[in-house]
C-alpha cells in the first residue's frame, strides 16, 4: 500500500541565501534574480510522489535578518526536517549556519532530521567555503549535506527528494 505522510519543514539560513529561491525553484519550477527579503515568513505546500509514499509538504520559508530570530522557534517546533542553508560565497553566512545547527541541537525536535545546504555553486568562482570544510562539518554533526543552485536549479529537487526518502524511513 502507498502511506500518506505530511511533513512539517522548516527553512533556516543567513538572509540572503537563497531560501525563498530554493523553494520556489522547487514548488513553482521559478527563479527571480531580484528576489525580494522575507519578512516573518513564507508558507508553501508541495506535494512529492514517491514509489512507497505520497509526502506532502509544508514548507516554513523564514525570514534571515536577525529582526525575525526570536520567531524561528514558531516555525522548527514539530518540524520533521530542518534544511539550514549557506551561500557558498560567503563565509559569515557559513558561520551562521554553524549557529543555527546549535540552536537546533538543543532545542529542535530530538527526531529532527537536518540538512545543511550550500546554495549559489553557480557563483564557482567566487567561492569562500569549501565543500570539503562544509561536509567535514555536517559529517561531525550528522546532518546531510548539499551543494545547490537556485538559479541553475543544480541538485534542488535532488534535496527535497532526499528529504522525502529519509521521511519515510523514519
Ligand atoms: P531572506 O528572505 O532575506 O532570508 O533571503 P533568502 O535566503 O530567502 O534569499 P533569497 O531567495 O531572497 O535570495 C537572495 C538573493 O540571492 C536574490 O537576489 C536571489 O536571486 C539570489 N540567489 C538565490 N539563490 C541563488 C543561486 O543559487 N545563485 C545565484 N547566483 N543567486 C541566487
Amino acid at each position: 500500500g502507498n502511506k500518506n505522510i505530511q511533513a512539517k519543514l522548516v527553512l533556516l539560513g543567513d538572509m540572503g541565501t537563497g531560501k525563498t529561491s530554493m523553494v520556489l525553484r522547487f514548488t513553482k519550477g521559478q527563479f527571480f534574480d531580484f528576489q525580494e527579503s522575507t519578512i516573518g515568513a513564507a508558507f508553501f505546500t508541495q506535494v512529492l510522489s514517491l514509489n512507497e509514499a505520497t509526502i506532502k509538504f509544508d514548507i516554513w520559508d523564514t525570514a534571515g535578518q536577525e529582526r525575525y530570530h526570536s520567531l524561528a522557534p514558531m516555525y522548527y517546533r514539530g518540524a520533521a526536517a530542518a534544511v539550514v542553508v549557506y551561500d557558498i560565497t560567503s563565509m559569515d553566512s557559513f558561520e551562521r549556519a554553524k549557529k543555527w545547527v546549535i540552536e537546533l541541537q538543543r532545542q529542535g525536535n530530538p527526531n529532527l532530521i537536518m540538512f545543511l545546504v550550500g546554495n549559489k555553486v553557480d557563483l564557482e568562482e567566487k567561492r569562500k567555503v569549501g565543500n570539503e570544510e562544509a561536509e567535514q562539518y555536517a559529517k561531525e554533526n550528522g546532518l546531510v549535506f548539499l551543494e545547490t543552485s537556485a538559479k541553475t536549479a543544480q541538485n534542488v529537487n535532488e534535496l527535497f527528494y532526499e528529504i522525502a526518502k529519509r521521511l519515510t524511513k523514519k
